[in-house]
């Protein structure tokens, strides 16, 4: 039986070719395919400044600290997304403060994040990390209001979601991560995600300052910037404790001809959620849209009463369907800490019921009718 994943990398042959062009180069590191990858990548997304990390969760851990958090200070983050989210927040010894989500997008709810906010006394949090969740865009402009009012920063885990966007209320189209109202972008190239790198990740900024602090931390904290003239051409300092972050030459020429891809890459993905959307409407729940936005569609997720028996029986007819997430705030490491503040029964009823269908731009027509058969087997059965 052919086993249909719930997601899978595009790897052709200009992916291939660049790759081994790269590793036939001088550099394998550090070379120019780095600063090609976060020119092209900025230029993409609409962001001023990009900058190529290891891995997001190494570039979620660089955004904290360029947004100065550290022990004792608090953030706020949805439950419902990858534990790297929140661990960033813990590896600066800060607080995690989960609010719950909407019951609807499954996006981060703005109104239960302010009544947590207003519950505490003036001060008692630092900053939010919304999550562009499935590939569903956050609506960023509404965060920065409330962010703003509050002086909270924002970083956008914008994981799922290269090539998603809202239209703003100036009627402008923000593709995640490009930092109009958020103060970073995280990006993951891991395999399942859209952009393929083996492991990899992109911060994307507007703030030159922001910017010179990602990069500083991500080789050690190692500058030239301060040599004098009579130093000699080894001269460097390390000015800040920081650490090596850095993506190699060769995952940045495959990110380079993997980002030419994702956006018909995301329109197949579109292709594949109205497919799934005709089959299910009125008859399964699944992820709303809210209008305006256009979902990257890392995954396309429905909600099921039986949810184990349907993830077994897809299983067992080859379709390896998957479960995001078990909310974070239920592992026992967040509930040995014991930080809550809000009530996050959306988040667990959602866990509850939900379950992700393949969704990937190589998926074919016939493998979508038979997965969409089966499921309909199972539920009317
Ligand atoms: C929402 C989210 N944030 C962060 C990460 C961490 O990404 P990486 O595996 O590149 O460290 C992931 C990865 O699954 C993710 O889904």
């Amino acid at each position: 039986m052919k086993k249909i994943p719930y997601g899978r990398q595009n790897i052709d042959q200009s992916d291939i070719d660049a790759v081994v062009s790269t590793l036939q180069s001088d550099y394998l590191t550090q070379g120019p395919k780095v600063k090609e990858f976060e020119t092209k990548f900025a230029e993409y997304v609409g962001a001023k400044y990009a900058v190529a990390v290891n891995n997001a969760t190494a570039g979620l851990h660089l955004s904290v600290l360029a947004l100065n958090l550290s022990k004792g200070d608090r953030v706020i983050t949805t439950p419902i997304t990858f534990a790297a989210s929140a661990n960033c927040i813990r590896y600066t010894g800060a607080e995690v403060w989960f609010a719950d989500i909407d019951p609807n997008t499954y996006l981060l709810d703005i109104d239960s994040v302010k009544e947590l906010i207003e519950s505490k006394p003036k001060g008692y949090f630092k900053g939010i990390i919304p999550v562009d969740f499935a590939g569903l865009p956050v609506n960023m402009e509404k965060f920065r209001v409330l962010a703003d009012t509050h002086k909270l920063w924002i970083i956008e885990d914008a994981c799922h979601a290269p090539g998603g966007y809202f239209i703003d209320t100036k009627a402008e189209k923000n593709f995640c991560g490009n930092g109009k109202y958020s103060d970073i972008g995280v990006f993951s190239f891991h395999p399942v995600k859209h952009i393929a790198c083996g492991e990899g990740g992109m911060l994307t900024t507007n703030s030159k300052e922001l910017y010179n602090k990602l990069i500083l931390r991500r080789t050690h904290g190692i500058t030239k910037d301060n040599m004098l003239e009579n130093q000699g051409g080894w001269y460097y300092e390390m000015i800040e404790l920081g650490f090596n972050y850095r993506l190699t030459d060769f995952q940045s020429a495959l990110g380079i001809t993997q980002l030419v891809k994702n956006k018909k890459g995301v329109e197949r993905r579109n292709e594949i959620s109205s497919a799934y959307k005709k089959a299910f409407e009125g008859k399964i729940k699944f992820q709303a849209l809210p209008t305006g936005s256009y979902n990257a569609h890392h995954l396309f997720i429905i909600e099921v009463d039986k949810r184990k028996e349907l993830y077994d029986f897809l299983h067992s007819q080859g379709v390896l369907v998957q479960i995001h997430y078990i909310p974070v705030h239920t592992f026992p490491y967040y509930k040995n800490i014991g930080y809550s503040g809000a009530d996050l029964s959306n988040a667990e009823k959602y866990y509850s019921k939900c379950i992700s269908l393949p969704i990937y731009p190589t998926l074919s027509n016939e493998e979508q009718n038979f997965i969409i058969e089966q499921v309909y087997r199972f539920t009317n059965g």
